[in-house]
């Protein structure tokens, strides 16, 4: 044991005084900086709600959805305006919607009655993960 050699005091680089950094430079560190607060607050409005799941969601997405009793449901309650085969009729085209939306957006589309007219379900979390895993059937 003979020690450590001393540390060497860190000198902090010292620009030249009274020599400003170049403006291009300081422009640079603003529009960094302006692009931060964008990205901060684009992800407070946009994507912190669409992590936090209510409970309903949540229970939703614990479960194993069944395809085929998914489809059952959907022909009795969802077909008259989506077509059997889901093809589109009053209401849009299914096919590949789980593509266009993550499953949170489409337990609101189900659940909210947010646009009219397609109704509001409020089928229980194990009916909704059926209906779920029926959609993410359709190619
Ligand atoms: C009364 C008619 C009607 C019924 C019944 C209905 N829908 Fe809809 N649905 C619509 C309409 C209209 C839209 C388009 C709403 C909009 O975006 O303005 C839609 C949109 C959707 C969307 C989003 C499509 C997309 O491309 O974003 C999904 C998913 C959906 N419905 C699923 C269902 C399911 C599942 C059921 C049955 C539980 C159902 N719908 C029952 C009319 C209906």
């Amino acid at each position: 044991m003979t020690g450590s050699p001393p540390i060497a005091a860190a000198t902090p680089p010292v620009l030249p005084t009274g020599q400003e950094p170049p403006k291009g430079r300081r422009l640079l560190t603003l529009l960094a900086l302006v692009a931060g607060i964008a990205v901060l607050l684009f992800s407070l409005v946009v994507l912190l709600p669409g992590l936090r799941s209510d409970p309903y969601t949540h229970a939703t997405l614990q479960l194993v959805g069944d395809a085929g009793n998914g489809g059952r449901l959907f022909r009795l309650n969802c077909a008259g305006c989506h077509g059997l085969a889901a093809q589109g009729l009053v209401g849009p085209n299914l096919h590949g919607v789980a593509h266009r939306k993550n499953d949170r957006q489409l337990i609101q589309q189900v659940v909210s009655g947010r646009t009219p007219p397609m109704p509001r379900f409020q089928p229980d979390p194990q009916t909704m993960a059926d209906l779920l895993a029926f959609l993410h059937s359709l190619p």
